[in-house]
This record gives C-alpha cells, structure tokens and sequence, in this order.
C-alpha cells in the first residue's frame, strides 16, 4: 500500500499538471474570441472597401460614443388599399421601373432642380441600421468641377480597363460597349455623387457606429434610382473604381465619407442607344418555400 504512495503522488501531480494546461488554454482561447470580437465589426461591407485611402484614420476605442438617445413611440399611419388596387398599383410599378435603363449618352438639357431635390428626399426615407442616415449626396452642377471629375476618372478608368480589371471582367463588358471615355461626365447636367458615411459623429464630436452603412447606402441609391426613373429622368449606375479618395478630396468630404456611387442625371441624348439586354423571368428569380 505504502510502496504505492510516489506513483500516486506522480498520478496526482500529471493530473493536476493537466487540469491547469487546460484551464489555461481556454482562457486564451477565450481571450482570443473577446478579442476578435471586439475586433470584428459585421456592420462593415467587405465588397466595396476602398482600401486606396488618401488619409487613412487611427482608430481608438475611447473615440467612440455609446448612443443614449431615446424617442417616443407614435401610433402607426398606414393606407390599406382593395386587393384589386393592389394588385394594380403593383403591376404599374412593375412596369415603370422595367423601363429603367442605364443609360450612358446625356443631354446637356438643364433638370429642374426641384426634382432632384425630391428624389434625393425619396432616397433619405430608406431604412437605415439604427436610423443612422448615414449618407451624404453631393449634387453637381459646376461645369469645372464636372470636368475635374471627368479627369480623374477617365485617368483611373483607363489604368482600370488596361490593368487593374483583368481580361474577364473587360471582356464581360464588352457587349456593353463602355470603356474609359465618359463624354456624360461633360453633359449631364447634374451628377450625384452617393457617400457612404463609415461612421458619423455623436454632439461631442467622439465617433458613432454607422450600422451597415453600406447596405443602408445601398438601399437609399435604389429608391434614388426608382424616383429619378418615375419623375422621367435618366442615368447610369457607376462606380468608379479606385476613383473615390481623389473625388472626396475634389468635393471636400471629410474622411468619414466614402464614394459608392456616381449618378450622372439628366435626359437622354436623342441619338441614345442601350444594348439589348433581357432581364430574368420571375421564375428564374422567385423561389416560393
Ligand atoms: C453596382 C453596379 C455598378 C455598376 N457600375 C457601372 C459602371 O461603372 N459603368 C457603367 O457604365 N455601368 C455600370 N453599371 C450598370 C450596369 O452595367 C447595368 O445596370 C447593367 O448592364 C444592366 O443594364 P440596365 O441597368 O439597363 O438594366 C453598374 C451597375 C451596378 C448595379
């Protein structure tokens, strides 16, 4: 009994040596996950990161503002139409924006700027992550400023098209006939610029988280497109790549802001073509669970 004492107390030890390795490994582990946690920021889209900064910002945790702002809660007002009505309004808004087309060739026929002061209203009721609105439209009309940005962006377009997309890409739009030449950026009387706000600023001026602010963007830029296309204007969805940094500094938007979208609006030229694209059937689209 006695002789077996030392390899219990060997037992004993390995046992206890064992339990702390564990221990400890969880707690990293643990460690770990807080870390990539805190890390981790999923409101933040991946697919359109302008990694091409002018002025990339430091970030501190103590920058940022906890939101304690509270709002009463109203009766909700709705209109309830008959099925048939429905049903009809549907269709007819169905039919409106299957006319939508993107159109690259734009008159240089002046808009009233009562309407893009409305689809730009139409584009801020979009839904927004936390209701953070985080979005900024610079509306321009300056002939100068037009052509600067026609400047940096056919510059970039060209470096795009000849290096940076690679030959799938160029090829895939191909049967779009589009290249680095962009006369629209010359004649259309306004263009939008859409920025995304990464975060924005609480009263104290520390930091506040802009949830999703891509896909809010997102949203607000497809209402935007809606209304221009039912107040009888017409534009071209463009995202100029790696062009964003430069057109912040031009319009002086603060570091914050991001480009997602350039709208060139206005008429179509009466000589405009489109290419002939079919879109999917609902079929193709809906799956009904
Ligand atoms: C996110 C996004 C980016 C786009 N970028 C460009 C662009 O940089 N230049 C361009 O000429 N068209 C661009 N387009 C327009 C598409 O080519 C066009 O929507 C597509 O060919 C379908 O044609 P439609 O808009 O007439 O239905 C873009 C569209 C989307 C949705």
């Amino acid at each position: 009994m006695f002789s077996l004492t030392p390899v219990l107390v060997a037992v004993v030890c390995v046992l206890i040596a064992w339990i702390f390795k564990n221990a400890d490994g969880n707690m990293e582990r643990r460690k770990g996950e807080t870390r990539a946690r805190t890390k981790a920021q999923p409101w933040v889209d991946e697919d359109l990161k302008d990694s091409s900064d002018l002025h990339p910002v430091e970030e501190d945790a103590d920058d940022w503002q906890d939101s304690e702002e509270s709002v009463d809660h109203i009766p909700f007002s709705h209109t309830r139409y008959p099925e048939k009505e429905m049903v009809k309004r549907s269709q007819e808004f169905y039919e409106l924006l299957n006319k939508r087309r993107s159109v690259r060739f734009i008159s240089n026929e002046q808009v009233p700027m009562e309407v893009i002061d409305n689809v730009i209203k139409a584009a801020g009721t979009a839904p927004s992550g936390a209701h953070t609105e985080p979005w900024t439209f610079v509306v321009v009309k300056d002939l100068d400023v037009k052509h600067k940005i026609r400047e940096i962006i056919e510059e970039e377009e060209e470096i795009n098209y000849l290096k940076r997309m690679g030959r799938q890409w160029v090829t895939d739009l191909k049967k779009l006939r589009t290249n680095w030449i962009k006369e629209y950026l010359d004649t259309a009387p306004v263009l939008i610029l859409i920025f995304k706000q990464v975060h924005g600023f609480a009263a104290n001026g520390k930091r506040k988280v802009h949830y999703y602010n891509e896909i809010s963007v997102s949203i607000s830029c497809g209402i935007l497109l809606a209304a221009l296309q039912n107040a009888g204007l017409v534009t071209v969805t463009t995202t100029p790549l790696n062009c964003g940094p430069r057109l912040r500094v031009l319009l002086g938007r603060p570091a914050n802001e991001k480009l997602l979208m350039l709208l060139p609006v206005g008429y179509p030229s009466e000589e405009a073509t489109v290419p002939d694209l079919t879109r999917k059937p609902l079929d193709q689209i809906m799956v009904t669970v």
